[in-house]
């Protein structure tokens, strides 16, 4: 449950302190946790940036979390509504990324997506995506995302691969996110409702080398604080770090549009790197093709012939995509669907993938915007981050109120274990 005020919250860096784990600050690759850091994600200060301190030696980029939310959202062009998404899936959603690119490329790739560069408008951050062992790192404020198996990227990749992501909202989508965590000591999902013309956007990175996945010749390229085992599927927070070069794999979009409100209010869409195996020789930012826009999940569907509410780019030819069909991304789960996942975004937060063995048609409704996929719950409008947020939050609390030093170390544990497997992937959330 979305817990009550407490003025004691804890961190992940303090959780780990106070379960007596000498994990902190000790090791290879882990003097970065040496630095004090700020308070942070108390009641009255500001959140937290990254699960860890950059290295002592880091003279390059640092993450700021972007959370000035603000309370209202400056009038702003939307290009994507002069485009129809079911008949013109490509044109949308080319002008949904062109928007997010605006004021946000510039000559070094490390100062791209920099919120406070753009002079454009205003990008921001989900807050409290920087606790357990896929928590943000200090770089850039990765969260670590789905592992991509052999072959499930590209028919050369031979080795399991992480992937790193990074999230931002518009000023509309922020409007909410401020809400939700105006009082921070106690943030209220009941304002978890997305306004029309919010825009969020993730870059997603790989660990993955252009040997194993030719078609990210020339993608973008950062630097990130990450485990510096970049094939271990499951780290835990004794895994050594290590500055490692990520490479842009994919671009998700997701638009709350009244020209859906019908199906579930949201237009989500990808885009591959380099246009996928096989694809566009290329550069940077915009050597991107999109793999496919959806509004819906086509409940129903027998799982042959045409999907009515998924549009495919049938130049992008990927390894996989989603549910028989349906949307999803190159790092994402073939067993789910952007949609499908999304509309789980609730709290309590939901299952996001269905179980081995279950009926698959509960994740493949439609749901309007607002109606909570479990009933009873509170709906948190297909924003993930809100739902993930809010449970990494409701995580904290429960460490700070265990009741002996022998259980909040049993909890802990018990996080740990299960953030082996990042939700992403169809694993729990806190
Ligand atoms: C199996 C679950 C799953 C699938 C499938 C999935 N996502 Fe997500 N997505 C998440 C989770 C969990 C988060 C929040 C945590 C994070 O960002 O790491 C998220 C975050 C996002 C965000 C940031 C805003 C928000 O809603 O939280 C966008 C945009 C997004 N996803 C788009 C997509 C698109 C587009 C697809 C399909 C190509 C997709 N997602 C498929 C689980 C999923």
């Amino acid at each position: 449950m979305v817990p009550r005020r407490s003025a004691v919250v804890v961190t992940w860096t303090t959780a780990l302190v106070a379960a007596g784990a000498a994990w902190v600050g000790v090791g290879p690759g882990r003097e970065a946790t040496a630095q004090p850091a700020p308070a942070c994600n108390m009641p009255t200060t500001d959140f937290c940036n990254a699960v860890v301190q950059p290295p002592a030696n880091w003279h390059g980029h640092v993450f700021e979390l972007s959370q000035a939310y603000p309370t209202a959202a400056p009038n702003d062009a939307q290009p994507w509504a002069a485009f129809n998404p079911r008949t013109q899936p490509d044109q949308y959603i080319k002008a949904v990324l062109a928007h997010f690119y605006e004021g946000n490329l510039r000559p070094d790739v490390e100062m791209c997506f920099e919120p406070k560069l753009n002079t454009v408008r205003g990008w921001y951050n989900a807050p409290w995506q920087d606790f357990g062992t896929n928590g943000r790192e200090p770089i850039h404020g990765l969260t670590r995302e789905r592992v991509s198996r052999p072959f499930e990227l590209d028919p050369h990749q031979s080795r399991s691969w992480n992937n790193y992501a990074v999230g931002f909202y518009n000023a509309p989508g922020a409007v909410t996110i401020g809400r939700v965590w105006a009082d921070r000591g106690r943030p209220n999902p009941a304002f978890g409702s997305m306004p029309n013309g919010t825009v969020a956007a993730k870059l997603l990175f790989t660990t993955a080398p252009v040997s194993e996945v030719p078609y990210l010749q020339g993608a973008p390229t950062w630097n990130a604080y990450v485990y510096a085992d970049a094939n271990d599927p499951a780290p835990g927070p004794t895994s050594p770090r290590a500055v490692l070069p990520v490479r842009l794999l994919q671009i998700d979009i997701a638009v709350k549009d009244p020209q859906v409100a019908d199906v579930t209010g949201w237009v989500f869409g990808t885009f591959v790197y380099g246009g996928g195996p096989g694809g566009q020789p290329g550069a940077g930012w915009t050597n991107v093709a999109p793999v496919g826009v959806m509004w819906g999940n086509d409940p129903g569907y027998p799982g042959s012939g045409p999907l009515i509410q998924t549009s495919l780019n049938p130049a992008v030819h990927m390894p996989h995509v989603g549910f028989q069909g349906r949307l999803n991304g190159p790092v994402d789960n073939a067993a789910s669907s952007c949609l499908s996942c999304h509309a789980t975004a609730e709290a309590p937060a939901g299952t996001m993938v269905p179980p081995h063995g279950a009926d698959p048609a509960p994740w493949f409704q439609n749901l309007r915007s607002g109606t909570p996929f479990d009933p009873g719950r509170q709906a948190l409008d297909y924003s993930l981050q809100v739902s993930v947020g809010l449970s990494n939050f409701a995580a904290a609390q429960a460490l700070a109120r265990s009741p002996s030093p022998a259980a909040r170390h049993n909890l802990l544990m018990q996080m740990i274990r299960m953030d082996a497997r990042p939700p992403r992937d169809g694993g729990a959330i806190h």
